[in-house]
């Protein structure tokens, strides 16, 4: 979808901020650009949309060389969102989304009706916001109408330059997520810059880690934290990575699916056998749908005559983590909670599997002697 071939840019004082880049990104992948401050990110995503030339080499968008795409074509096949967010003050946020399709020249009631599905997408009611004027928005809806600005004659192509780096970090998360529901839905082929390493994690398909103008290391998240090529890139993902790779990991992937349980009705017999029989300190206990209603831990099912005075009933939000969130969800978890074994729930809090503090424990281990495997 864009291939960088051979890229150099030479800026008129000699400096060469990208040394001969090569990389093509996918259609409908998130590709992340990070690297140190001044390593020719900027550079590297401008020259895509021509707003700086290219020294030598080409890049291709959609297999053309893009020195060959009339500028507006261009325009219209690459959104461009960026950190300062850029939205004109004097212009409502109808009139700053609206900015492209005018430019196109598209029917007033097709830019209408194109911008409130626009700013729905991004979590804005149209009704609301559109007559309002930026200043009289909050930070992150300001980056949010920035987004659907940059989304405005739905190009296939997206260019986010540090596009939350001036966000909160709590607004910030909000809009990653956000983001990537989105893009569940439209499937951009997206370049998305960040220096934020965790920010790269969370929102790249793959990741291209630049230094000086050239690259480093591109691969997927899961492999450049198992695998750092480099020293370079092993301080650069940061001493946890361990933990971060955690991230990564979905619950229901390395769950016990066959947890521990004993039913609500049953009988104080049954919870002592389970528990005996799989060297356990504690068993789970679910009602009739099978949807989690406490645990009854040794000591009490030994000592109570019925399973309803020696179990700990309590609500399922309150000691379970949901199969979809992730194992480093599951870890802080435990450790707030200091359980060795914690339940895994569906969005109907059934008990579906467990998760043990050994089990995160032998992952971790087992990623550190995979990623010790690495060249200096
Ligand atoms: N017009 C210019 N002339 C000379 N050097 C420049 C010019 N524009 C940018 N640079 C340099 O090119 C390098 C890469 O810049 P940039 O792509 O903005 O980095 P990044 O986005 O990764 O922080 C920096 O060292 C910057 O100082
Ligand atoms: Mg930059």
């Amino acid at each position: 979808m864009i291939t960088f071939e051979n890229v150099v840019k030479q800026y008129p004082n000699g400096f060469r901020a990208v040394d001969g880049l090569s990389l093509e990104v996918a259609p409908g992948e998130i590709c992340v650009f990070i690297g140190p401050s001044g390593c020719g990110k900027t550079t590297t995503m401008r020259m895509v949309n021509r707003l700086i030339s290219v020294s030598s080499g080409r890049i291709l968008v959609e297999g053309r060389d893009n020195r060959d795409i009339p500028a507006e074509e261009l325009r219209r096949k690459i959104g461009y969102a960026i950190q300062q967010i850029g939205l004109f003050p004097h212009m409502t946020i109808y009139e700053n989304v609206a900015v492209v399709p005018h430019l196109l020249g598209w029917e007033e009631s097709r830019i209408r009706s194109q911008v409130d599905r626009l700013l729905e997408l991004v979590g804005l009611d149209p009704d609301e916001q559109r007559d309002k004027y930026p200043r009289q928005l909050s930070g992150g809806q300001q980056q949010r109408v920035g987004v659907a600005r940059a989304l405005g004659a739905d190009p296939p192509i997206m260019l986010m330059d540090e596009p939350f780096g001036a966000i909160d970090p709590i607004t910030r998360e909000v809009l990653q997520d956000e983001f990537l529901q989105i893009q569940k839905e439209i499937s951009k082929t997206i370049i998305f810059v960040t220096h934020d390493i965790d920010e790269a994690i969370k929102m790249g398909d793959r990741i291209a880690i630049l230094r000086e103008g050239r690259i480093v290391q591109f691969d997927t998240p899961d492999t450049i934290l198992a695998h750092p090529k480099n020293n370079f890139v092993r301080d650069f993902v940061g001493a946890d990575r361990a933990l971060k790779r955690l991230g990564l990991v979905r619950i229901n992937e390395v769950m016990d699916t066959d947890p521990p349980m004993v039913a609500y009705e049953a009988k104080i017999e049954e919870a002592r056998n389970i528990i005996q029989k799989r060297k356990l300190r504690s068993a789970f206990v679910v009602d009739r749908d099978g949807r989690l209603r406490g645990w009854v831990d040794k000591e009490a099912a030994e000592r109570e005559t019925s399973l309803t005075e020696a179990m700990a009933e309590v609500p399922y939000s309150d000691i379970a983590v949901r199969q979809n969130a992730t194992v480093r969800d599951a870890l802080s978890a435990m450790v707030t909670r200091s359980f060795r074994i914690t339940p895994v729930v569906d969005s109907k809090g059934k008990l579906v599997g467990s998760i043990s503090l050994r089990s995160l424990q032998e992952l971790v281990e087992r990623d550190d002697s995979e990623a010790s495997e690495v060249s200096p």
